[in-house]
C-alpha cells in the first residue's frame, strides 16, 4: 500500500483521541518545543528550533504540508475530541521504499506518568505496522533519556549497539521489527 494520510488517520484509544495538528494548536507547540522539561534530551539545530508564536504558527503549517505530500505525519494527543493536545506523536524519516520509519514523541510534563504516551505509541505502532505495513520502526533518543528509553522497551524496541545517530552522538537507536512482515 502506498502511504496516503489523506484523509488524516485520526486515532481513538481508550483514554486519547489522536487528531491533526491545527493552528489553534500553536500555543502548546511553542510550548512543547521550549520547556526546558520536556526539550531536555532533544536537541535540534538552530534552523528547527521553534521560538516564538509565530515559529510555532510556521511550524504547524510545514507539519500539514507534509501530511499532504505523503511525506511524514504528525499527531496531536488529546485526552478527548475538543480538547487541547497535551502532546504530539510522528512518524517520519521515511526510507525510500517506506520499509522503514522514525517515530519521534513529547508529552506535557504534567501528564507525564500517567501511561499517556504508551497508549499513543501503541496506536501509532499499530497505524505503521497494519496500515502503512513498515517492516520496522526506529527511534532515536538521548542515551540518559531514561522515561523514553523505558517507554520503547516496554514495546519491546530493541536498542542496536552497532548503529549511531549521525545527527546526534549522544542518541541511541532503537528498533522495532514488524514481525507479521515476514
Ligand atoms: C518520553 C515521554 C513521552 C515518556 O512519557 P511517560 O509519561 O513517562 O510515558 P508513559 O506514557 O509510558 O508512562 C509511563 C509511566 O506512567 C505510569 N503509569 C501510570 N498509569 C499508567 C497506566 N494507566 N498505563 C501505563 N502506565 C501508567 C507507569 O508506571 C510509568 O511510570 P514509570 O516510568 O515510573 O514506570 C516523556 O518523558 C516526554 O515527553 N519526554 C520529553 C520529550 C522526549 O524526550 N521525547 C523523546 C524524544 S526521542
Amino acid at each position: 500500500m502506498t502511504k496516503n494520510f489523506t484523509p488524516f488517520p485520526e486515532r481513538r484509544t481508550q483514554r486519547l483521541f489522536l487528531r491533526k495538528i491545527n493552528a489553534s494548536d500553536c500555543e502548546v507547540i511553542l510550548f512543547l518545543r521550549t520547556d526546558a522539561k520536556v526539550t531536555e534530551f532533544i536537541e535540534r539545530p538552530e534552523h528547527r528550533k521553534t521560538k516564538n508564536i509565530s515559529d510555532a504558527r510556521i511550524l504547524i503549517t510545514e507539519l500539514d504540508s507534509c501530511i499532504e505530500a505523503n511525506h511524514s505525519i504528525t499527531w496531536g494527543i488529546a485526552l478527548k475530541q475538543e480538547t487541547p493536545i497535551i502532546g504530539t506523536i510522528c512518524l517520519w524519516n521515511f526510507s525510500h521504499h517506506n520499509k522503514t520509519a522514525e517515530v519521534g514523541y513529547d508529552l506535557d510534563p504534567q501528564f507525564q506518568h500517567k501511561g499517556f504516551m504508551n497508549e499513543a505509541l501503541k496506536a501509532i505502532v499499530d497505524f505503521g505496522f497494519h496500515d502503512l505495513h513498515l517492516e520496522s520502526i526506529e527511534a532515536c533518543t538521548h542515551a540518559l533519556n531514561e522515561p523514553s528509553i523505558k517507554l520503547l522497551m516496554k514495546h519491546r524496541f530493541r536498542h542496536n549497539e552497532d548503529r549511531i545517530d549521525s545527527e546526534n552522538p549522544s542518541n541511541i537507536v532503537f528498533e522495532l521489527e514488524n514481525i507479521g512482515s515476514n
